[in-house]
């Protein structure tokens, strides 16, 4: 048996260390905290759950759904960004439900991409831009994501030759892993840049709705002229605690929803009806709950961002997402400072670099550990604080 070729291009998993350091220790009884991954531990409403419940139980869920979902499901939608954002999309065409946003995130290269076609893709960033991509037979040039330009891409520098090349652009915003947030002037600018470049936009939004200090982000779509060359990716996993659940949307140009559409009923069966249905309970039903989830998150912000610059981290209190970018001392790689954190308090972070190159001299702190364990792992940075 011989792999395919691609499999060579897959980057090597950089954590492998870490993993094993984490697995050995808990092995000998020791108590790891991980502030690692971005997986609400909040539970999903109680609504939600009921009718997920409900819908169980009626025949016609157990069948197979259709790849483009619930017509009621568009609608829900639809008027969820039309409540949210104040933007109007035609449920039939310009919407399409996704299992999870990843799913989509990961197949929309194949829209765009031929062999050898170039996507632009922000560094650090969520690794499946570029491994959608790399799929699709296409190569990533990377935007450099620092701190001098608040973490937004500078366009103005791509040189001419590779904009030319280039077929879709990627963006983020509540960005992870730098929870920088971005304005509609910036978006704005997206959106000449693509006209100009004839580039497909691709704005990946799954934290929108984890905001802070009365702070609510924008869609991509709200910057004029968006919907001609745009789409975004939304979800359900961070709004409403359903990372489990796996359901998401793409929402825009209704070509490119289209052409999505088209891949996805190629490979997919669509989204479990009863899954479906308990996602409109949640995009139509009571949404007391993100004011109550992100009073939790800015609670445990507030914590991370005073032990952080205690022990002397460089950064920047985040106004959104579910995550503290922290820049390191001097002295250390990334890789290298978790690691001895790890070895030294058994607190799990991520290292920067684990998001690209851009990403090297900072970590990243999630805010979905539990309240209890979240101060007892900021008590053990405290702590450590002498050895750096
Ligand atoms: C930036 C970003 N995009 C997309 C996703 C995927 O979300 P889901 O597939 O759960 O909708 C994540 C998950 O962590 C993420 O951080």
């Amino acid at each position: 048996m011989q792999l395919a070729k691609r499999f060579e291009n897959l980057p090597p998993y950089l954590f492998v260390g870490i993993s094993k350091k984490i697995a050995e220790k808990r092995a000998q009884g020791e108590d790891v905290i991980s502030f690692a991954i971005g997986d609400p531990d909040i539970p999903t409403p109680q609504n939600i759950i009921d009718r997920l419940c409900q819908a169980a139980q009626d025949p016609a869920n157990h069948r197979y759904p259709e790849s483009d979902g619930l017509p009621q499901l568009r609608q829900a939608i639809s008027s969820w960004y039309q409540r949210r954002f104040g933007l109007a999309f035609d449920p039939d065409k310009e919407v399409l439900p996704l299992i999870g946003s990843k799913e989509g995130i990961g197949h929309v290269a194949l829209c765009f991409i031929d062999p050898g076609d170039l996507a632009l893709v922000t560094d650090p960033g969520y690794p499946v831009y570029s491994m959608g991509t790399m799929f699709a037979g296409g190569e990533c040039f990377f935007l450099p994501l620092t701190e001098d330009n608040d973490f937004l891409p500078d366009l103005d520098r791509v040189p001419t030759e590779v904009a030319q090349r280039a077929r879709m652009l990627w963006i983020n915003y509540p960005n992870n892993p730098t929870a920088a947030v971005a304005d509609i002037d910036f978006f704005e600018k997206v959106v000449a840049f693509a006209k100009r470049h004839n580039l497909a936009v691709c704005h990946d939004a799954p934290y929108t709705e984890v905001a802070f200090d009365g702070y609510s982000p924008p869609s991509f779509l709200q910057a004029p002229g968006a919907r001609d060359v745009g789409m975004e990716f939304h979800s359900l996993s961070k709004s409403y605690n359903m990372t489990g659940w796996r359901i998401g949307m793409a929402v825009g140009n209704a070509g490119m929803v289209d052409a999505l559409m088209k891949v996805k009923s190629n490979i997919d069966s669509g989204i479990p009806q009863a899954i479906q249905y308990a996602a409109i309970e949640a995009l139509l039903g009571d949404q007391s709950c993100i004011a109550e989830h992100n009073a939790i998150y800015q609670r445990r912000r507030d914590l991370v961002v005073k032990t952080l610059t205690k022990i002397g981290l460089r950064l920047k209190p985040p106004m959104a997402s579910l995550y503290v970018w922290a820049r390191i001392p001097e002295g250390y790689t990334s890789l290298d400072f978790c690691t001895k954190l790890l070895d030294e308090t058994s607190v799990v972070v991520t290292p920067g670099s684990g998001y690209g190159k851009y990403g090297e001299g900072y970590i990243r702190v999630s805010l979905t550990t539990p309240d209890d364990r979240l101060e007892e792992g900021l008590a053990r940075l405290e702590k450590w604080r002498g050895d750096l």
